[in-house]
């Protein structure tokens, strides 16, 4: 898994690489402008003033909603993000911070209209990734939504078919979204094709206080 030297690193070559995956169309990055395009209008149409991003990296999703007028709040574990984000939206709130731990105590405390996550949350396993989208929803002002977009299938056929084609530059680290192993623990959370391999999905307020099918641990208890 990268770590947070790993992910400072890559950080002035980031946009470009995503980039190339994009035009080749390949995984893991194919679909990737239509996931942040799709998710930035969603945020705009609910008219979300305040927005958390959680894995915000260079800031190429907030900084579009930034610039159309919304509060930002943020929280990266790569310090050079954080710094390349900053300089982009300076007024932003942006914490640097491990989310594997959940959400830092200067973004606890509020309520957020809207929570972004694009090609962040893969960086955890399952139980981690469900811990931290209940706390994520727990923080959502009435009405508001959290939103994912990611390496994501609709189940662990589609994934390995995905697997197959990919071949060698499969990513075995990364722990990519399969819907259906997910809902039990995250109720009510909408699955939207946007790729072979990608996907937006949105999860309300409810998912905060369902009662859990498998999932034991808990952060930012
Ligand atoms: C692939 S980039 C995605 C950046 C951006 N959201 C986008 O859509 O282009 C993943 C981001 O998540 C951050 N990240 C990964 N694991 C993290 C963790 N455990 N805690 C906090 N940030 C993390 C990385 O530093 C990086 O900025």
């Amino acid at each position: 898994m990268l770590g947070e030297k790993d992910f400072d690193a890559w950080a002035d070559g980031y946009e470009a690489s995503v980039e190339r995956s994009e035009e080749e169309g390949s995984y893991p990055f194919a679909g990737y402008e239509r996931v942040v395009s799709t998710i930035e209008r969603r945020v705009l149409a609910g008219k979300a003033r305040t927005v958390l991003d959680v894995g915000f990296g260079t800031g190429a999703l907030t900084s579009r909603l930034y610039d159309a007028g919304c509060e930002v709040w943020g929280q990266d574990f790569s310090g050079r993000m954080v710094e390349l984000a900053q300089e982009r939206m300076p007024g932003a709130h942006l914490f640097q911070g491990d989310f594997s731990e959940g959400v830092v105590d200067g973004l606890r405390q509020r309520r957020y209209d809207a929570v972004v996550a694009t090609y962040s949350l893969h960086h955890l396993d399952d139980v981690h990734k469900v811990a931290l989208l209940r706390e994520l929803a727990g923080l959502l002002a009435e009405g508001g939504h959290v939103y994912v977009g990611d390496v994501a299938f609709e189940s662990r056929d589609a994934l390995e078919a995905c697997r197959a084609q990919a071949g060698e530059l499969w990513d075995g680290d990364e722990v990519y979204f399969v819907r259906d192993e997910l809902t039990g623990d995250l109720p009510g959370l909408t699955f939207e094709r946007m790729s072979p391999c990608a996907a937006v999905l949105t999860l309300g307020t409810a998912a905060a206080t369902a009662p859990r099918n498998t999932v034991e641990f808990e952060i930012g208890a």
